[in-house]
């Protein structure tokens, strides 16, 4: 079953063609980090703006570096939400549109479904069921994923997203967009250890998170100390201030999602989204999960952030499990 995959929901317009939910024929993304990059974050109105100018070439590529031609898909799959609406609305048009002229099935995907299903572009295929840390600009949750394709949620975050935080401190440090990937570049061999920064940790065994506190610490810490225009912080580096504050995200996201596998008895972790393309959660994730003797699946970087492929695969598993549904061009996008 050939799907082609369309994913607007943020600021990456993306198109793929997958075949059977694994075999990747295709995958495009236009990247609108120079549009958003002087806003230091992304500004809706510019993304729905910039959407629209890529999303037809971005779907022929797609089409044209897949070999397959539009009449022989099986169905159009679409990131329905959650999201920017007016960013949602400009693939979801264009979906409608390709699969209501070409009468092909659509098949609505939430985002962080897709998310989730990137846990099986993995090398080694992910055993249900297992423990999936979603960890993106707008999401930070711990699911459990089972057989059936179902994904039970354990527990998220109070407050802001881990790659919100990571953003919110990127741009006060002026150091570029996105803040995830700045922070990482600044931290790469600098200290861990320079700067205690809190971690949110709640009742001994819980599962949620909170990075509110953190950001502010962080943003307090920038105040008290001054500008960090001169490549420092007060007497400590940008880089060991980015790489303490890296670490501690990093020691919370790795810690509960190593209790999640033990309490749930699950032997495997799944980690995906944005921030799950961040080398130290890997690293760490990879040597904690191996002291507790649990599997880790981790998809490539590319499958992390933002992309269509994620989406044309998720919508395979909604067919095998449910098949068409007739309603589907009335549907509607949803930001929450
Ligand atoms: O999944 P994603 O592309 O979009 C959302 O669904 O939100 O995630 C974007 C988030 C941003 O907050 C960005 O700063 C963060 O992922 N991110 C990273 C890295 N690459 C992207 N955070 C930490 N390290 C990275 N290498
Ligand atoms: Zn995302």
């Amino acid at each position: 079953m050939v799907i082609l995959g369309i994913e607007t929901s943020c600021d990456e317009t993306a198109a793929a063609v997958v075949r059977d939910g694994k075999d990747i024929l295709s995958g495009v993304i236009a990247s609108q980090v120079p549009v958003h990059s002087p806003y230091g974050g992304v500004v809706p109105e510019l993304a729905s703006r910039k959407h629209l100018e890529y999303i037809i070439p971005i779907i022929e590529k797609a089409l044209d570096d897949s070999s397959v031609s539009r009449h022989d898909l099986d169905a159009i799959a679409v990131t329905q939400g959650p999201g920017l609406v007016g960013a949602l609305l400009v693939g979801l048009s264009a979906a409608k549109a390709m699969a209501y002229a070409l009468r092909k099935p659509l098949i609505p995907v939430n985002h962080l479904h897709g998310h989730i299903q990137a846990a099986f572009l993995s090398e080694d295929m992910p055993q249900e069921p297992f423990v999936c840390l979603v960890v993106s600009g707008g999401h930070t949750a711990l699911y459990r994923v089972d057989a059936d394709g179902s994904s039970q949620l354990l527990g998220a975050t109070r407050d802001d997203a881990a790659g919100e935080a990571f953003d919110k401190v990127a741009k006060i440090l002026g150091i570029g967009y996105p803040g995830g990937v700045a922070i990482e570049r600044l931290a790469a061999g600098a200290n861990p250890r320079a700067i205690y920064f809190p971690r949110s940790r709640f009742e001994k065994d819980s599962l949620e998170f909170s990075f509110s506190g953190l950001k502010t610490a962080a943003a307090n810490f920038i105040r008290a100390h001054g500008a960090p225009a001169s490549g420092a912080v007060g007497t400590f580096s940008l880089e060991d201030f980015a790489a303490s504050f890296q670490e501690a995200v990093v020691d919370v996201l790795v810690e509960k999602s190593i209790r999640a596998a033990k309490q749930c008895g699950l032997a495997g972790i799944a980690a995906v989204g944005g921030v799950a393309a961040n080398g130290r959660l890997r690293d760490r994730l990879a040597q904690e999960a191996a002291a507790e003797n649990l599997r880790l699946y981790l998809p490539p970087v590319r499958f992390c952030t933002d992309n269509a492929v994620m989406i044309a695969a998720a919508a395979y598993r909604t067919w095998q499990r449910s098949g068409p549904r007739p309603e589907m061009l009335e549907l509607d996008a949803f930001s929450r």
